[in-house]
């Protein structure tokens, strides 16, 4: 299918990276649509093991273009560092591109995130402190600065002169220097020099590629219960995960294809309300069993069983074509495995995720399926999972109301088993 997008249908980290990188085998072009370096998308492949946080997860495949979208938010040291860890490993980066109009997460915004975050006291976010609510917000407010702007040292200057001072009096009112304007214009054009070739309008290039017909993937950040409209807000970040075609420079009647990743179980990272979070045993194998700790802050992942109320609203906001399950290795040592099928609240139940106050007190509504108590780990066909894995999914996909096209049950590249999706769709699922 000429464009798909890949995006996440719970709280994130469910294995976005994985496919993409599986998917750009294939593709010409890999866009990342939005978010920063908040992301931690691990691929693991013949190259080793990477954790990717603003370089698209295509970057593997040598004749693949990789491009950082308008949507997104660059802050270009931690992306230099990122590229030379790459290059470093000996991949190839001469076709990564980064769209002039992103905006830069500058050094300020790194330090507001933290400042923001020690002031909300125990209403925290926890956010990745990588400053991406603030970059955001300056994007909003129209005070941003783009990275077309990292190329053209007087106006840098002059956007920096006008949104300095401002910034200064909140950090001094918080303890902190403030900043000053020449050695602030002078690493960035330092950054903008050492990015100069790869900073370019990038949309010529998107637009070749669509009226080609080219593989294009669209790659998401997060997921959508972080998405800043549609998410448990406040706790969200400041970007939208939602399928997002204008910030990879596309209409969205050009996508052919969306596909849903969800991790057969939920994890989410940060604070705010996760209905079925176990912090029993059951959560703890989880967690040890899916190595569940952040990629970008190493932070332990807050573990609990697969919530099909979130993934429908996922899966209704973003029109999924088929999902993608991974990690269902995972829950190969499990002898049951339970499945949210609703929430009650205040002793009704419902079948939507509510707002922010009712999610916080949404009680999940369980039914138990039987563990398979075998490995997966090598499957590579429908017919090669145990029974009790494959009614597990089956369910999966009939809550989601959308068919399953891939199953992971691997961090490796091969882990992987990909469905043809016809029996899927006509409701005729093999059990
Ligand atoms: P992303 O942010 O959505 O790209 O996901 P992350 O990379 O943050 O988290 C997914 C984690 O699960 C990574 O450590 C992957 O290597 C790992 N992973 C992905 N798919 C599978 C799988 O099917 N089984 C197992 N055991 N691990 C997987
Ligand atoms: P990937 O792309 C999981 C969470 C943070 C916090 C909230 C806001 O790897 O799935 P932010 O720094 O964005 O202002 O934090 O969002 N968060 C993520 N959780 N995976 C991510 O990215 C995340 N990016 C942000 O923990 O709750
Ligand atoms: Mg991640």
């Amino acid at each position: 299918m000429p464009v798909t997008a890949v995006v996440g249908a719970q709280w994130g980290d469910e294995g976005k990276g994985r496919m993409v990188d599986w998917l750009a085998q294939e593709a010409d072009l890999v866009i990342r649509f939005q978010g920063g370096d908040n992301a931690g998308h691990t691929v693991v492949n013949e190259h080793g093991r990477f954790a990717l946080h603003m370089v698209p997860s295509g970057i593997f495949n040598p004749k693949t273009t990789c491009i950082i979208g308008a949507g997104t938010v660059v802050h270009p040291g931690g992306l230099l560092e990122e590229i030379q860890s790459l290059v470093a490993a000996r991949i190839g980066v001469d076709n990564l591109w980064v769209e002039k109009r992103a905006h830069v997460v500058l050094p300020y915004h790194r330090l507001l995130d933290g400042l923001q975050e020690k002031a909300r006291g125990a209403a925290q976010i926890g956010t990745t402190r990588r400053g991406i609510g603030p970059a955001y917000s300056d994007k909003a407010a129209r005070t941003g600065v783009r990275m077309g702007d990292l190329l053209r040292p007087d106006y840098l200057r002059e956007r920096l002169a006008a949104s300095l001072p401002q910034k200064n009096r909140t950090l001094v009112e918080h303890g902190e220097e403030a900043l000053e304007l020449d050695p602030l214009v002078a690493e960035l054009v330092a950054w903008g020099e050492a990015l100069r070739e790869r900073i370019v309008d990038t949309l010529p290039l998107v637009q070749r590629a669509v009226k080609a017909g080219k593989n294009v993937l669209l790659e998401g950040q997060l997921g959508v219960m972080r998405d800043l409209d549609w998410g448990t807000y406040p706790f969200v970040t400041s970007s939208n995960p939602l399928v997002g075609a204008a910030g990879a420079g596309l209409p969205p009647t050009a996508i052919d294809r969306v596909i849903g990743i969800v991790k057969a179980y939920s994890t989410a990272v940060g604070a705010g309300p996760f209905p079925t979070e176990l912090e029993d045993e059951a959560g703890q194998l989880l967690r040890q069993a899916g190595a569940e700790y952040g990629a970008t802050t190493g932070r332990p992942r807050r573990c609990g069983w697969y919530d099909a109320v979130a993934v429908s609203h996922a899966a209704w906001l973003n029109g999924f074509s088929s999902l993608a399950v991974t990690k269902l290795d995972v829950l190969d040592a499990f002898d049951e495995i339970k499945v949210c099928t609703a929430y009650e609240l205040h002793g009704r139940r419902i079948d939507y995720v509510p707002d922010t106050p009712d999610m916080a007190e949404a009680i999940p509504v369980y039914e138990t399926w039987s563990g398979w108590k075998t490995s997966t780990a090598d499957a590579r066909r429908w017919d090669d999972l145990p029974k009790p894995a494959r009614a597990y999914l089956h369910r999966i996909a009939e809550l989601a109301g959308v068919p399953i096209e891939f199953v992971s049950v691997g961090p490796e590249r091969d882990q992987l088993l990909e469905m043809h999706l016809s029996p899927w769709l006509s409701g005729r699922l093999r059990r």
